[in-house]
């Protein structure tokens, strides 16, 4: 037996920042962002709207398009990098929203691989017969975890969450091969050094603002390219797949050269590529069933076809998954 997602659906919020809008206020322009990154726009929460909130928005139209009734749902799985409070869990807090059963609610930490990872243990539930369903959802509000003074990372980020329901597979669909990996060793590269138990908070950590993003942005990309096109070729091997079959990739998007250069590496046209950076920016462990909402709207995910995706983040930490839809 295998897995499938059901019900593909996503939730941003409505505030678009341009990066015109950073270039008022920062020594940054749209000229640069756009060439280092492929970002023109991102989206912002408001103030008093919670990590929960998107959630539970994506959540509820995910289960609505796979005609899934909230007390069918066995498990729900947040990956987050921002959780709403440390604790209790983001999933926590979103479970009433949703109005789901007192079944297992937690959050899963892997950064912008976060989604993959979550799909990875809702697969592992699903086939273990320990669920039936279960709700995935990535979700995130970097917007309220960067130095908005710091324009190597405040320009970068975007807030939003996708969500799917992980249920056993009709028999061919579903996902066909996984890889997903960890190097610990390379943590202090991208990390929030204050706010955990490592470094409580004090006037110092709020000062020098380390409850915000800190990256080694060069020698993470370096990385992350080596890692998403060292999985992606992986994934394909397992499967026996060869990359003209795909019909679409849908990469983690945390920068389009990134994107571009693991496509390259794999053998997958541009055409084939699901790009949503342009306007979401990294919204990191929510990238992927975003972008998977955004083909659906347009059209480019039909029964049948093979879609590849593939995420790395803070960690760090890489997976890639091939499903045929
Ligand atoms: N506007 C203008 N100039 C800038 C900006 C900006 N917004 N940000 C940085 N610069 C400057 C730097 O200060 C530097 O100037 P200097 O040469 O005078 O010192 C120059 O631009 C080059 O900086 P680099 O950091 O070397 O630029 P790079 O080409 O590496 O691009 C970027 C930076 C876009 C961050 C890139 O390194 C990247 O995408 N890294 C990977 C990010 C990623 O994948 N993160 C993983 C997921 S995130 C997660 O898990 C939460």
């Amino acid at each position: 037996m295998g897995s499938r997602m059901l019900g593909i659906a996503a939730a941003v919020p409505s505030k678009v920042v341009t990066n015109k809008d950073f270039e008022a206020r920062l020594d940054t322009s749209d000229e640069w962002i756009v060439t280092r990154t492929g970002i023109r726009e991102r989206r912002i929460a408001p103030d008093g709207v919670q990590l929960s909130d998107l959630a539970a928005e994506a959540g509820r139209r995910a289960m609505e398009r796979a005609g899934v009734a909230p007390d069918e749902i066995d498990a729900l799985i947040v990956a987050t990098a921002t959780p709403e409070t440390l604790y209790p869990s983001t999933a926590c807090w979103t479970q009433p929203k949703l109005g789901l059963r007192h079944v297992p609610c937690f959050d899963l930490g892997a950064g912008c691989s976060g989604f993959l990872y979550a799909y990875t243990v809702a697969d592992g539930l699903v086939k273990a017969g320990t669920a039936k369903k279960v709700l995935v959802i990535g979700a995130e509000m970097l917007s309220r975890a960067v130095n908005w003074e710091d324009r190597g990372t405040c320009v970068l980020f975007g807030d939003g969450a996708g969500a799917a329901v992980v249920a056993a597979s009709d028999g061919e669909r579903g996902l066909l091969a996984s890889t997903w990996g960890a190097d610990g060793s390379l943590g202090d590269l991208l990390m929030q050094p204050a706010g955990g138990t490592r470094m409580q908070a004090s006037r110092e950590t709020v000062e020098k603002n380390l409850h915000a993003v800190h990256m080694a942005g060069n020698e993470v990309y370096r990385y992350a390219v080596k890692a998403m096109q060292q999985a992606t070729l992986e994934v394909l091997e397992k499967a026996g797949v060869a990359a003209s079959d795909i019909s679409l990739f849908v990469p983690h998007q945390a920068n389009q050269r990134i994107i571009s250069a693991t496509a390259d590496r794999a053998g997958i046209p541009m055409e084939k590529v699901m790009l949503t950076i342009r306007k979401y920016g990294n919204t990191s462990a929510a990238s992927i069933p975003t972008a998977l909402d955004d083909a659906l709207a347009e059209g480019r995910l039909k029964e049948g076809d093979l879609v590849l995706c593939a995420a790395f983040g803070a960690g760090f930490t890489w997976g890639a998954a091939l499903f045929r839809w």
